[in-house]
């Protein structure tokens, strides 16, 4: 599925498939500028690292839009700012905004016209690129999962959470395409969640059987040998292999390595931040309590009684067998590995 974030010439703003709402009702949302951009980004009607991304690229183009007239570029330095802080874990936002301005500062000669042009067009091709690289993610990844395989996930990094077809779920799609069996099992993902509601959907939606387990059901679940892969996303990677990816995702690892079930993790170079050492210096989201405090309207705890919101962890590099790539699939040790994906990269 491709459909859920596209830009609307006709109208000239960023339409997106509101994931707060599935898979009960399908409603669209319309980014027209920055400030209904960042509250897309902070309520979650769009999410997922890569899509993340992909909305940023084309929030830019509507900044610019935005800025026009007398000292729009001062004030567009002002609401790339805004853009690029609306959140803080996923690397891919803060990517995108850089790539935009990058390929900005290489074309001085653009005058306002020529700069919106530019960057709309810019905006279609990190679009259109991601989809091309959840594929060679796909690709890669199928080489992990065996014909057979019952594969764990948490979160969800699928087709939703990306351009399309999805980096974790891009495995399982990829190993799907070439002919392996596979069944899912999508841990719920407490407090959006994410796996209940959007890799059930999408994973339902493509045939591919999936059944939801509560998120304390993973020890059990991998104690009675019903695991035999767990492939995951991630929001943030850092120079040394570890990596950031939904509340809960480290917890899963360490079962994971407990009772012996090889853990992946799945995502394109530009969720590999090399310029963060290692996972203690990702910066965690902390997220309003009311999504634990309630379950859609219904309140569930106490009034006024406190709760954690982390939206995040970090798993170490140490817990991971493999970090799926568009260039290939990346194997301990991480520092060595993820430097030459990048220079297999640039050689491309
Ligand atoms: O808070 P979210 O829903 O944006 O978190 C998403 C995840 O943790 C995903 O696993 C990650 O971004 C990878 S998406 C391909």
């Amino acid at each position: 599925m491709d459909w859920h974030i596209r830009f609307s010439d006709e109208k000239d703003c960023l339409v997106l498939l509101d994931q707060r709402v599935l898979p009960t009702r399908e409603e669209w949302f319309e980014c027209t500028d920055t400030t209904s951009t960042i509250y897309a980004l902070q309520t979650m009607v769009v999410r997922g690292a890569p899509a993340i991304g992909v909305t940023a690229a084309y929030g830019c183009y509507l900044a610019a839009r935005e800025a026009a007239g007398e000292g729009w570029e001062a004030r567009l330095e002002t609401l790339l700012a805004d853009l690029a802080a609306a959140r803080p874990t996923a690397v891919n936002l803060r990517w995108a905004v850089n790539r935009m301005q990058e390929a900005r500062a290489a074309r001085p000669e653009l005058d306002y016209d020529g700069l919106c042009a530019f960057w709309l067009s810019l905006a279609k091709e990190i679009h259109e690129e991601d989809k091309r690289l959840c594929r060679q993610i796909g690709v890669h990844g199928a080489t992990v999962l065996e014909d057979g395989d019952t594969v764990m996930t948490h979160c969800n990094a699928g087709a939703l959470a990306t351009a399309d077809y999805g980096t974790a779920l891009g495995v399982i799609r990829g190993a799907v395409d070439a002919g392996k069996k596979i069944d899912v099992i999508a841990n719920e993902t407490r407090p959006f969640l994410q796996g209940a509601r959007l890799t059930a959907y999408e994973l339902q939606v493509d045939g591919i059987p999936v059944r939801v387990a509560c998120d304390n059901a993973c020890s059990l679940l991998m104690k009675k040998g019903m695991v035999d892969r767990v492939v995951v996303g991630a929001d943030r990677i850092a120079a040394n292999g570890d990596a950031a990816n939904k509340i809960g995702t480290s917890g899963v690892a360490l079962l994971a390595k407990h009772y012996g079930v090889p853990f992946y993790v799945a995502a394109p170079l530009s969720t590999i931040d090399r310029d963060t050492a290692d996972g203690d210096a990702i910066p965690i989201e902390n997220r309003p309590a009311r999504e634990v405090t309630h379950v859609g309207e219904t309140q569930i705890t106490p009034d006024g009684v406190e709760v954690f919101n982390f939206a995040f962890d970090v798993t170490p590099a140490e817990l991971i067998a493999g970090i799926v790539t568009e260039v290939g699939v990346l194997r301990p040790p991480y520092t060595n590995a993820i430097a030459q994906a990048f220079e297999k990269k640039a050689q491309e």
